[in-house]
């Protein structure tokens, strides 16, 4: 009985190790990925925004769901879209990603703009925190780079305090219609005026990983997803606003393919009894 104990057991950290040394070695792809888009990341005209009104909007938004919490985690802070705004708007920010390079050129950038951030390398699905260190988490367009959301929103909510909010933005799913010509125009585009290879993705390839929200999420999934992880409070709503500001700027190439909306989630960690 105990050799065959042994031995089941000898079989399951076989196992365990086996997918540790698999995330371990998507999470390399994943960080490579974004270390090669950090180079041109800014030039993509859906990752800044493209006027001072839509800069507005975006502090509109964000000071409804976060009011005066003090200190804000930004979750894959890419090259600092949103722990700028954040900053700048007199919250206290810290901002972490996966890639080094993103850290350096949110850095540099906030270092420019003379706002206080400390940003630094870190696992969104491992965080290096403290139980209950932040009033806030948000992010953008992160949670479809994760080989494990379900993982990543329980995490989160360990580093939140009771009460902490949760905001973050995500898309949904792609308009199947727009996916084939509109999509190769906005390739070429891409190739040429950004100058990046859009034909290089994390789905596809030698090295694809598995990313169960690759593409875009419905809100129903990601609602679930944070009911089932215990948040209260859980609400999606669409960025109608902050879509048409961005629309009126956006390149023709872009225009036509743009085939899905973006969603604002909310949630909030329970409170203590
Ligand atoms: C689409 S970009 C968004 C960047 C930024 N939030 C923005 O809105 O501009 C996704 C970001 O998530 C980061 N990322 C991917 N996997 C991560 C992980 N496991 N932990 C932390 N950051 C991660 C990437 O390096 C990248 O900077």
């Amino acid at each position: 009985m105990n050799i065959l104990y042994g031995r089941v057991q000898l079989a399951a950290e076989a196992a365990l190790n086996l997918w540790r040394v698999k995330m371990n070695e998507d999470k390399q792809v994943i960080r490579d990925f974004w270390n090669y888009r950090s180079q041109t990341f800014d030039k993509s005209p859906g990752h800044y925004a493209a006027s001072k009104e839509e800069e507005e909007a975006w502090k509109v938004l964000l000071r409804s769901k976060l009011g005066n919490a003090e200190k804000i985690l930004d979750i894959g802070s890419g090259t600092g879209f949103l722990s700028l705004i954040l900053a700048d708007m007199g919250y206290g920010v810290v901002g972490i990603d996966l890639s080094e390079k993103m850290i350096t050129r949110a850095s540099a950038k906030a270092r420019e703009k003379g706002l206080p951030i400390a940003f630094h390398q870190d696992d969104a699905e491992n965080l290096g925190f403290e139980n209950n260190s932040f009033d806030a988490i948000v992010n953008r367009a992160v949670l479809w780079t994760l080989p494990h959301p379900d993982i990543a929103v329980r995490e989160w909510m360990r580093v939140l305090r009771p009460g902490g909010k949760l905001c973050f933005f995500l898309h949904e799913p792609r308009d199947d219609r727009k996916v084939s010509i509109q999509k190769q125009v906005l390739n070429l585009w891409i190739l040429l005026s950004e100058r990046r290879n859009p034909w290089r993705t994390l789905g596809n390839g030698r090295q694809a990983v598995n990313l169960p929200y690759n593409g875009g999420v419905k809100p129903g999934v990601i609602v679930d997803l944070l009911k089932s992880a215990g948040y209260s409070n859980v609400l999606a709503e669409p960025m109608h606003r902050i879509e048409a500001l961005k629309r009126q700027r956006l390149p023709y190439p872009y225009r036509i393919s743009h085939g899905h909306g973006q969603f604002c989630y909310t949630a909030e960690k329970p409170k203590e009894d």
